[in-house]
């Protein structure tokens, strides 16, 4: 939550859903790591604040409900899987994965009433995603470079917290000024915005020069060429999609790119969960299964060179947009991109 502080001299800006920690926008929530979630098997867990059941059917198939029961209220946690159905704990009454309740085992009849709300769910980069409705706009995207048809190799990083709103962390991915102040990179840049996917998608890409002045510069000249490129796609505001390495040569060998997700969800008021994924294409026989893995240890390293270096400013920061330049236009463009978002019924605690 940002701080109240300061007030009479630094009033703060409110946005419709942009930093807004009321509102819970549309969009794909990391849940918990498939194999969290065997066949079979039901887990209750608190996404976003809202109390939820997922279960594994039979068939595989990972469901989601709203968790209490529409008889009296039990939590479907201590329910068990039948077939493809929840089975409510107290008095079996029985639900599918639409959550219409198809068993009452006392009456004949089900009362128009036994439902309970169901979401869309999807099972992708060894994870179960949530979407807070049962229509979602879009499935979740992909990389621009790595199709949803190619297999992938994924390994989750450590979850981390940050007391900042997932709105204002994912800047860090976009800012051009700071790659200059804090990461040291002088890189002439060109910047490519687009929104895709009706609006609920960015695209930002950075191209450019680097320099020739310092010696990390001089590195990077040295062994990946004169030219850098990188993309975020932020999907829904709440997943970025980082692409790494793009364009760039390795002794006249092109480099393949390094891929990475930072999947956001905010716990409670002012508590953001963040669990990085790398991933990157599965490749073939034993040499293809160790340059899959160099490239998702480089992806981690790169990850903590950055993130070590201006992490800690999203511990105190209070988000004010009120002076931006004309550098910082894909920070200005990517608030008015969130603030369009749709908002779901989810609220936090
Ligand atoms: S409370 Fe669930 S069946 Fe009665
Ligand atoms: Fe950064």
């Amino acid at each position: 939550m940002h701080s109240k502080k300061n007030q009479t001299t630094q009033p703060t800006q409110e946005f419709p859903v942009f930093n807004n920690w009321n509102e819970i926008a549309n969009g794909w929530y990391f849940a918990f790591p498939s194999k969290d979630l065997p066949k079979n098997e039901v887990k209750p867990i608190q996404i976003c604040g809202q109390e939820l059941v997922f279960y594994r059917g039979a068939d595989g198939k990972v469901r989601a409900l709203d968790a209490y029961c529409p008889h009296m209220g039990t939590h479907l946690g201590k329910g068990k899987v039948v077939e493809n159905n929840i089975r409510c704990f107290f008095h079996h009454w029985q639900f599918n994965e639409e959550g219409v309740c198809v068993d009452i085992p006392c009456q004949k009849e089900i009362p128009d009433k036994a439902k309970v709300q169901k979401y869309s769910v999807e099972e992708r980069y060894g994870a179960i995603w949530i979407y807070p409705s049962d229509k979602p706009s879009h499935t979740l995207v992909d990389f621009p470079e790595l199709h949803h048809s190619v297999e992938k190799k994924v390994s989750f990083g450590k979850v981390y917290e940050r007391t900042c709103h997932h709105h204002v962390t994912m800047i860090n991915g976009i800012d051009p000024q700071h790659l200059k102040t804090v990461h040291q990179l002088d890189i002439e840049m060109k910047i490519d915005i687009s929104e895709v996917q009706n609006g609920n998608m960015i695209d930002i890409s950075l191209k450019g020069k680097i320099g020739k002045g310092v010696w990390r510069e001089k590195l990077a000249r040295f062994f990946l060429g004169p030219e850098y490129s990188y993309s975020m796609r932020y999907d829904h505001g709440n997943n970025g999609f980082l692409t790494l390495m793009r364009d760039v040569y390795f002794f006249k060998f092109k480099w393949p790119t390094l891929h990475m997700i930072f999947a956001y969800r905010p716990l409670e008021k002012g508590r953001l969960m963040v669990q990085p994924i790398y991933v990157t294409k599965k490749r073939k026989g034993l040499l293809g299964w160790m340059i899959s893995g160099i490239l998702i240890w480089m992806t981690k390293k790169a990850f903590f060179a950055l993130q070590g270096e201006d992490g800690a400013v999203y511990e105190n920061m209070r988000f004010y947009p009120g002076n931006l330049l004309q550098i910082d236009r894909p920070v200005a463009q990517y608030i008015q991109y969130v603030n369009k978002l749709k908002t779901s019924s989810w609220k936090l605690p």
